[in-house]
């Protein structure tokens, strides 16, 4: 062993605590765990995201198939987070003895996803209108004499009496062109609509 490395053994110990001195070892043994746990949690929550589009954008089918709804609205509330999350909080309380509803699963994400829009987006205009806290987009599922029936409330400020016998109209729509799928940006919208109100 030449000189040097003799004198570098001899002052590791020395070495190593001054280097754990500099690198504040008790603060990176609380800050690396935390931001392993933040990294696990982003992957994780990127993969229900990819996992939701996924399900969501199966192709249409045509024929009835049975429909876990509670399923097909969780997936639909990760589809839109971006349209809720700057404005709103979601509460779920689904009925975990739901069967799965014979219906069109697309459309069915297609209606859940629409009316989620809508409710963020009454909940902006009240937010920007100065109320300036998160509002609340309430959705709830319930097994009712052989029926599913969903529930889907939020603390915008409601639809107007005057307009209420408007909403199933094709093109009808208070928000200006640019706002969502407006019936200008739009070659679904009158689609949508139509099928909205069979
Ligand atoms: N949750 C709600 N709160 C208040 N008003 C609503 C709500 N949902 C719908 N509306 C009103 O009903 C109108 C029609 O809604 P609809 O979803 O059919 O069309 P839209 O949201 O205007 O356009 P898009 O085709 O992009 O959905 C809206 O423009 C809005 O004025
Ligand atoms: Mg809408």
């Amino acid at each position: 062993m030449t000189e040097k490395a003799q004198d570098e053994k001899r002052n590791a110990p020395f070495a190593a605590r001054r280097i754990a001195e500099e690198v504040d070892l008790e603060f990176l043994k609380e800050e690396i765990p935390k931001a392993l746990d933040q990294s696990l949690e982003g992957v994780a929550s990127v993969s229900k995201i990819v996992r939701a589009i996924k399900e969501f954008s199966h192709p249409r089918s045509w024929e009835k198939t049975p429909v876990d709804i509670n399923h097909a609205i969780e997936n639909t509330i990760t589809v839109a987070k971006n349209e809720w999350k700057y404005v709103a909080e979601v509460e779920t309380d689904f009925d975990p003895s739901l069967s799965p509803v014979p219906g069109l699963a697309s459309d069915l994400n297609q209606v859940f996803l629409n009316i989620i829009i809508n409710a963020a987006h009454a909940i902006e205009d009240v937010v920007r209108g100065g109320s300036n806290r998160k509002g609340k987009i309430r959705i709830s599922t319930r097994k009712d004499d052989g029926w599913a029936e969903i529930r889907i409330s939020d603390t915008g400020s409601g639809i107007p009496k005057e307009i209420r016998d408007r909403i199933f109209d094709p093109f009808f729509t208070t928000k200006e062109v640019a706002k969502g799928t407006g019936p200008l940006n739009s070659p679904q919208h009158s689609n949508e609509k139509t099928r909205r109100s069979y």
